[in-house]
């Protein structure tokens, strides 16, 4: 049987869904918070704001990933992926952003999180999911233990942000340990 690659996962307060050419103008709105991009990797001076073609660019991306959503609560709010998956080994890293600065710290992005873990181990009968996140990033690197992730080493000066080098947490969690994880009883679509 083949499986929906986008299927929309619901959740209590966010909705992933399959992102469409509508979502640019949304995308726009959205706009490049240097608080949050700093969060990626991104240096202060290298933020611009979006431009139509580069918000095209992001939703263009996301139409032709193969494991893709946008994070919905009553509007757009960011983005989930499942990035690099492999089937021989059962794998596949974890993607996440709000892009919202007021939607930050609601638990918005850990539910968004959840939702598609339940999918990748549940729907997609993964072994592990991986997470790269910046050592300064401890909001995230917080959203991701509450998910079951455990820190599983760190890569010293991997990243170069603002002037400074900054180390990378990696970050993993196996399918047993979701299973048996109690925040996965709070999933409300699998
Ligand atoms: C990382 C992210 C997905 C987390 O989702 P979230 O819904 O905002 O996270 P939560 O609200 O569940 O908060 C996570 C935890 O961090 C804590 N936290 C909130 N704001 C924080 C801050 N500014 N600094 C440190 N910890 C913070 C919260 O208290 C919470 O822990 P608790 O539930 O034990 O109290 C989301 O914040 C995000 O997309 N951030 C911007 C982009 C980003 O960092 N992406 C990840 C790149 S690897």
């Amino acid at each position: 049987m083949q499986l929906d690659t986008h299927p929309v996962l619901e959740g209590r307060r966010v909705t992933l869904r399959q992102a469409h050419s509508g979502d640019v103008e949304a995308r726009l709105r959205l706009g490049n918070d240097p608080d949050i991009l700093e969060m990626f990797g991104v240096s202060r001076d290298a933020v611009r704001p979006p431009t139509p073609e580069s918000a095209a660019r992001w939703v263009q991306k996301l139409i032709d990933h193969p494991r893709a959503w946008v994070i919905e609560a009553d509007r757009l709010i960011g983005e989930v992926r499942l990035d690099r998956i492999d089937m021989q080994d059962r794998r596949a890293s974890l993607a996440v952003g709000i892009l919202d600065p007021e939607c930050l710290g609601k638990g918005l992005g850990t539910e968004a999180t959840m939702l598609v873990l339940g999918h990748a181990f549940g729907g997609l009968k993964l072994h592990r999911i991986s997470i790269r996140v910046l050592a300064f990033n401890t909001r995230a690197i917080r959203s991701y233990q509450k998910c079951g992730f455990l820190i599983e080493g760190r890569e010293r000066e991997a990243a170069f942000v603002n002037g400074q080098w900054h180390d990378d947490i990696i970050m993993g969690l196996l399918e047993h340990e979701f299973a048996d994880f109690p925040g996965v009883a709070s999933i409300g679509n699998r």
